[in-house]
């Protein structure tokens, strides 16, 4: 089971000429980390930086904590997946929102821990965007057994956020022997939008509280494998410590850098991806398709029948888009914003491709 779920969730489309599927940045990773890392290949005999100085350095002052308060590893699905059963075992309770990113199952399965989902408003429907999160009945959940509260923000596979409000009532409520992940992996698409806040930028204070990031999406480096995470040092440190070492190369260390310091590809990516998800809401508006709005760099549609056809005949058209199945949402399909031209050819095809589904207006 657990199987079928890790293949289903990560899998890539075969021989699609525009690939929707995977929330990856269509705009390239920045030149300068494109050269960071070819200059690195020449280091390849070497073991990497176990403890990632340089990088961390760099992450310390870009997100205006110690060094001793980020850890990195090779993805931020690879650092949950250390990071549930590091904190959590059987007879301890993974809280978190239905339909959050599945690698907080999976590590939560990998853990023996139970996993408790807080049921949200349901699909999205031709007049109110879907998947609505109740931060008061998640807190309702909360019990002594609760060990860890996973919240995606902006979550996948919906987009949907909290605002800043939202989230600092939570985690104002939240009990201090709980501990709360914020996943921030597509925070540079949310910036300054409905009411949305990251972690940092909150007013609010809890001794457990840490916030995760991944170089995948607007630093466009999803290949490489490099996430961190943020938070009190005396939890950063032993989690640092159980992950595998020498777990991220010389290549994928000299990449971030470069990365980081890129601002001006940064700003590209995350103009592009605005543009690039309005003109798919439009497109999409104008096909009377429902979807749910998303701060994220994907949107989510509404079927209101069988994806698994549909993403057959996008398939057909040569665009590969994600159905979602371990979500248990076999209606709906998730597509990536591609660069204009992508976008473009995804919205052509849907005139056609979605032509007889019933959720249409
Ligand atoms: C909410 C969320 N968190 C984390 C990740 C994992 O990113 P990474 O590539 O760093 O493992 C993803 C990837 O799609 C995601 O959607």
């Amino acid at each position: 089971m657990s199987k079928t779920i890790a293949s289903q969730a990560v899998g890539p489309p075969v021989g699609a000429r525009v690939r929707l599927s995977s929330n990856e940045s269509p705009f390239g990773p920045s030149p300068a980390a494109l050269e960071a890392m070819q200059a690195a290949l020449a280091e390849a005999h070497r073991y990497p930086d176990d403890q990632s100085v340089e990088l961390r350095n760099a992450l310390a002052d870009h997100e205006g904590c110690a060094f001793e308060e980020v850890a990195v590893a090779n993805g931020s699905a690879a650092l949950l997946m250390d990071l549930v059963p590091h904190l959590c075992g059987p007879g301890d309770e993974v809280l978190t929102f239905a339909h959050s990113f599945i690698v907080y199952r999976l590590g939560a399965k990998n853990a023996g821990a139970s996993y408790v989902e807080v049921e949200d408003g349901g699909p999205a429907t031709a007049d109110r965007s879907g998947y609505g999160r109740d931060v008061d009945a998640l807190l309702a959940k909360v019990t002594d057994a609760t060990r860890l509260i996973l919240i995606d923000n902006p979550g996948n596979p919906t987009g949907v956020h909290l605002t800043a409000d939202e989230l600092t009532a939570l985690i104002s409520a939240v009990p201090e022997h709980v501990t709360v992940v914020v996943d921030e992996a597509y925070h540079h698409f949310a910036t300054g939008q409905k009411g949305y806040a990251t972690v940092r930028e909150l007013d609010v204070e809890h001794p457990r509280l840490l916030s995760l990031r991944t170089f995948s999406k607007a630093y466009a480096l999803a290949g490489m494998r490099i996430g961190y995470i943020v938070g009190p040092a005396d939890i950063v440190g032993p989690l640092d410590a159980y992950r595998p070492r020498f777990n991220v190369t010389v290549a994928s260390q000299a990449a971030a850098i470069a990365s980081l310091a890129d601002t001006e590809h940064l700003q590209h990516t995350i103009d592009g991806t605005l543009a690039g998800r309005e003109h798919m809401a439009s497109g999409l508006r104008q096909l009377g398709v429902p979807f749910t709005d998303s701060l994220g760099n994907f949107i989510t549609i509404e079927c209101g029948t069988a994806a698994a056809p549909i993403e057959q005949a996008y398939s057909q058209a040569g665009i590969g888009v994600r159905t979602l199945p371990p979500y248990a949402m076999d209606e709906q399909l998730r597509i990536s914003i591609g660069t204009p031209g992508e976008t473009e050819e995804f919205l052509m095809a849907s005139a056609d491709v979605l032509a007889g589904i019933p959720s249409r207006g």
